[in-house]
């Protein structure tokens, strides 16, 4: 048997080639191996930082790919075909991190009612929520467009959720409002939604491209909206906050040197960009910065005690989740020509906002 894998060029992003995997039959599986059929996952610009950032962050590693190629990890659905783990039976559904393939082999450890962690030894060097799976079936939550709004969102809500957090834990650094890049992503709408409905009297500034500005506006949470060719026109009288999600290293230099003094945070989160440049070290201002998600999770996780996050983090969900039937539009696409066009439309900043797309190489 064989998977399919849809990898690309690590060093070159625009390429791809999809390859075929040799795997083990089910009774040559790893001990406690799972056979996991990948059966539909979210593809949006989040995947492309994963891509940029492959090898600082040890991405690449997670699912290995021959000859310099790469398997861009994914989050979404697979089902188990075939089990060695006495606990895990054939047909349970799982939800994680998977490959843009039509199989992966996991190492089932740490079995408990609710999910597993892949215990593969080449998956150990990456922060541990990239090895955790939730066992789904039969949840509702994890089911139809609500299991599709899990797969693009979830995970993105989650950074959202933590600079919600961070930014109020620190009073803001000051700050009157908070300006977002990439104003039309999940990632930064979600986060405005939550300083919109919780943070006021914070003033919530979306930066964009001229072309997304009218979904932007649209959304209602945030309470100005600015192209990225008119940031010189931002009110430079009130000390503000940055949050930058694309890594436009142009836009960062001008919005430092457009408020001096008065940028008192500047965060960042993603890098999109692929002609992305750092000139951090010498700009005015508060001087820029990697938010970094699991630092932030650690420090809370030992501050709130067991489940303090999860409960947060689901009351945060629950008011997110009713936005997004009005503000995202889910399209799926099958087969390796749907996945390459996406992966290549998303790579060249060419896909709408509100279209949200979830993928499949699976026959
Ligand atoms: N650090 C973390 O843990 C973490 C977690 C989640 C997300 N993020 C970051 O947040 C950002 C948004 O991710 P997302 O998945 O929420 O995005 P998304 O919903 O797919 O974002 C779409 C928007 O991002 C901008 N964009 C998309 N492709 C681009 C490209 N090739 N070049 C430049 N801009 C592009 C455009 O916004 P505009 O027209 O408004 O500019 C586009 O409308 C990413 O950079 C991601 O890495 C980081």
């Amino acid at each position: 048997m064989t998977s399919q894998q849809f990898t690309v060029a690590r060093d070159d992003l625009q390429q791809s080639r999809l390859i075929d995997i040799v795997l083990p039959d089910a009774n040559n599986l790893p001990a406690d191996g799972l056979l996991v059929k990948v059966d539909r996952f979210a593809f949006t610009a989040n995947n492309i930082t994963y891509a940029m950032l492959g090898d600082q962050l040890k991405y690449w590693s997670l699912f290995p790919a021959p000859n310099g190629f790469g398997n861009i990890p994914v989050w979404g659905f697979g089902d188990v075909i075939a089990s060695r783990h006495p606990n895990i039976p054939e047909g349970e559904r799982l939800f994680g991190y998977f490959p843009m393939a039509t199989h992966l082999i996991i190492e089932a450890t740490d079995v408990s009612k609710r999910g597993l962690r892949d215990g593969a030894a080449h998956r150990q060097n990456v922060a541990p929520v990239y090895n955790a799976y939730t066992r789904v079936g039969g949840d509702p939550a994890f089911a139809g467009r609500a299991g599709d709004y899990q797969a693009l969102l979830r995970p993105l809500f989650m950074l959202s959720f933590l600079v919600d957090d961070f930014l109020a834990e620190n009073a803001f650094f000051g700050a009157r409002s908070a300006m977002l890049s990439s104003a039309s992503s999940k990632t930064a709408f979600g986060l405005a939604h939550l300083l919109h409905t919780q943070r006021k009297p914070i003033r919530v500034i979306g930066l964009t491209s001229r072309g997304n500005a009218s979904y932007v506006a649209s959304l209602g949470c945030y309470d100005d909206v600015v192209t990225y060719d008119d940031v010189s026109s931002l009110a430079t009288d009130h000390p503000a906050a940055y949050v930058d999600m694309a890594g436009n290293g142009d836009l960062r230099t001008q919005l430092h040197r457009h408020f001096g003094d008065k940028l008192v945070y500047s965060g960042r989160v993603g890098l999109t960009h692929q002609d992305a440049t750092d000139d951090s070290a010498n700009l005015p201002g508060a001087r820029p910065t990697w938010f970094f998600a699991p630092d932030q999770i650690r420090k809370r996780a030992k501050e709130w005690g067991p489940g303090g996050i999860d409960t947060r983090f689901g009351a945060a969900w629950t008011s997110f989740v009713p936005m997004l039937d009005r503000w995202i539009n889910v399209t799926d696409g099958r087969g390796e020509a749907a996945v390459q066009q996406i992966y290549l439309d998303t790579l060249n900043g060419r896909v709408r906002p509100d279209q949200a797309h979830m993928l499949s190489l699976a026959a």
